[in-house]
């Protein structure tokens, strides 16, 4: 177990991976756990939608309902997950890996139009990990993983919508890094997934070895 900055016991360290669809995320996602588990740490990976019951109507709703409602369906979804798997996670001195998170909550529903600075404001009393990585890829690279993969929803089946996507994180980036988040962008372009997995790897490894603070 680790001592956290700003924390007087030990617990986890939290990471979120975010990007556009096709970046690579639930790939990446499990090159980090199998690595991460190699070197001896307890990790529990978990993704958003969550497995509780609001994530289960995230999933049911997001093809029929749009806007507001699904805006805020999804933080609702966020703060249970905070409260009911990532903390206890936590706590018990887990490294938790989030497939999607806040960042993804700044961009998803601005597909519907939603207006950024109340995105922001329904995310803002979310626990901030302590690494939110960004998966950074081209539009075209994306389209062509997701043309081969096939979409998993709604928003993956527009023309455009990587280019719209790629545009909504660059802002989400730069909003996150304004409010002092501590932000991994990662260049997934070119890299096999092993590698990115790797970069964040060695950010982490850094990153425990951070002195503790105790205030
Ligand atoms: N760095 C990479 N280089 C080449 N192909 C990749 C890379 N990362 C992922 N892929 C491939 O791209 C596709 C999409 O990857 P993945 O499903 O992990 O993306 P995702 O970001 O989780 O997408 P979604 O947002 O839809 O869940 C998969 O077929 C995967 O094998
Ligand atoms: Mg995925």
């Amino acid at each position: 177990m680790k001592l956290r900055p700003f924390s007087d016991h030990p617990r986890g360290v939290f990471v979120s991976i975010d990007g556009p669809s096709g970046a690579g995320k639930s790939t990446i996602v499990r090159h980090l756990e199998q690595m991460l588990v190699a070197t001896g740490e307890a990790v529990h990976v978990t993704a958003e939608p969550s497995k509780g019951a609001i994530g289960g109507l995230c999933r049911e709703l997001t093809e029929t309902t749009k806007g507001y409602a699904l805006a805020c369906l999804y933080a609702a979804d966020r703060y249970h997950h905070v409260d009911e798997e990532i903390r206890p996670h936590l706590e018990a001195g887990r490294t938790v890996i989030s497939d999607r998170y806040i960042p993804s909550g700044l961009v998803m529903q601005r597909f519907d139009g939603i207006d950024p600075t109340f995105l922001w404001q329904i995310n803002a009393a979310a626990d901030r990990p302590d690494l939110a990585v960004i998966l950074e890829a081209d539009a075209e690279v994306i389209a062509e993983r997701l043309h081969d993969r096939g979409a998993h929803n709604r928003f993956q089946l527009s023309p455009g919508s990587s280019h719209a996507e790629v545009h909504f994180y660059r802002q989400a980036t730069e909003r996150l890094i304004q409010a002092g988040f501590d932000v991994l962008r990662v260049d997934c372009n070119q890299r096999a997934p092993e590698q990115v997995a790797r970069v964040i790897r060695d950010r982490l490894t850094s990153f425990f070895a951070q002195p503790a603070s105790t205030s």
